[in-house]
């Protein structure tokens, strides 16, 4: 199948990001909100991302313009009904994402591909909400998604290897190089990932080191960007301690277990970077 119409569910940071790249990668991108005003929100963090690309000289001002052409913002989910694959971008929270499913299901054409952003949950569980078991699978981006090189796919056990292979080529149009994983909790990266952040906080908890340290520490030994304290920040630690909760739900092995210090910063709203506080402070 030819993929011309894409749909992105939900303009937070991700699914702005995802819609920046598809609308720049030259589909005709259709992105939707729950109110216009957190859509405005997220266009407008797309505006600004293609004006910072055209200042690093990374695109040009007439590309800048033909992406901007291709994008269309909605809070009508009724606007998919052309759309040859949709990517859910929406909270993670499961019920939310069946009901976007089933919707989508309803409103999208019978071989349109349904896929899901989700860092986590699981990828049938969200089909199951359908009539299309075989075309839904995970397509997980990464954060600041226009910089990132890597997409992983996520396979469940009902999806066809026609899906699979048309959401490769479409993920790999969108300069991305893709992994393929199972459709277990936190697929390959989290797995891997979300035990290395948790123990960065439990260090700190356990005042192994100052939090600059720990940062400094990782930076500077592997050649990471971002130190694990300064990366919760920047995820955001409401995700970084859901994310733990949903995989701890599915394997039940302790190093998910989100520790008490992740917690206690979550109840008082220090998320990290968006709310001004998390490890360390934003102005
Ligand atoms: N458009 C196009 N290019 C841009 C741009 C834009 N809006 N903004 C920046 N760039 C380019 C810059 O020109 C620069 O390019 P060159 O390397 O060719 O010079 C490059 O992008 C880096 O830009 P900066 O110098 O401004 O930024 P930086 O070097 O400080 O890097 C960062 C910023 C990419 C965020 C880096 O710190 C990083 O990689 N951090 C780690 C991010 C990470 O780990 N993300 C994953 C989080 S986990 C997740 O998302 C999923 C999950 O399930 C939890």
């Amino acid at each position: 199948m030819e993929i011309k119409r894409v749909g992105v569910v939900g303009c937070g940071q991700m699914g702005s990001g995802i819609a920046q790249v598809c609308a720049q990668s030259g589909y005709q991108t259709m992105v939707s909100e729950i109110n216009d005003q957190l859509l405005n929100r997220g266009l407008s963090a797309i505006a600004s991302s293609l004006a910072k690309g055209v200042e690093r000289g990374k695109l040009s001002e007439a590309d800048k313009e033909s992406t901007l052409g291709r994008l269309r913002g909605t809070t009508k989910m009724e606007d998919f009904s052309e759309c040859n694959l949709v990517i859910e971008a929406a909270v993670e929270n499961m019920e939310e994402k069946k009901k976007v499913f089933a919707t989508l299901d309803k409103i999208c054409p019978k071989d349109a591909i349904l896929s899901s952003n989700t860092s986590c949950l699981s990828v049938i569980e969200m089909a199951s909400a359908t009539q299309r078991l075989d075309k839904v699978v995970g397509i997980h981006f990464f954060n600041p998604v226009p910089l990132m090189r890597l997409v992983e796919l996520v396979r469940t056990i009902a999806s066809s290897e026609e899906t699979v292979a048309t959401a490769k080529a479409f993920s790999e149009s969108l300069g991305k190089t893709v992994v393929i994983a199972k459709d277990t909790p936190g697929f390959i990266t989290n797995r891997l990932f979300i035990p290395y952040l948790l123990d960065a906080i439990r260090a700190l908890e356990a005042g192994l080191a100052t939090r600059e340290d720990i940062d400094q520490a990782m930076v500077l030994s592997l050649n990471h960007p971002m130190g694990p304290l300064e990366l919760s920040d920047f995820i955001g630690l409401d995700p970084v301690q859901y994310i733990p909760n949903a995989m701890y739900n599915g394997f039940k092995e302790a190093r998910y277990a989100p520790p008490p210090l992740l917690k206690n910063m979550v109840i008082a709203g220090r998320l990290g970077r968006k709310t001004g506080r998390g490890f360390y402070e934003y102005k």
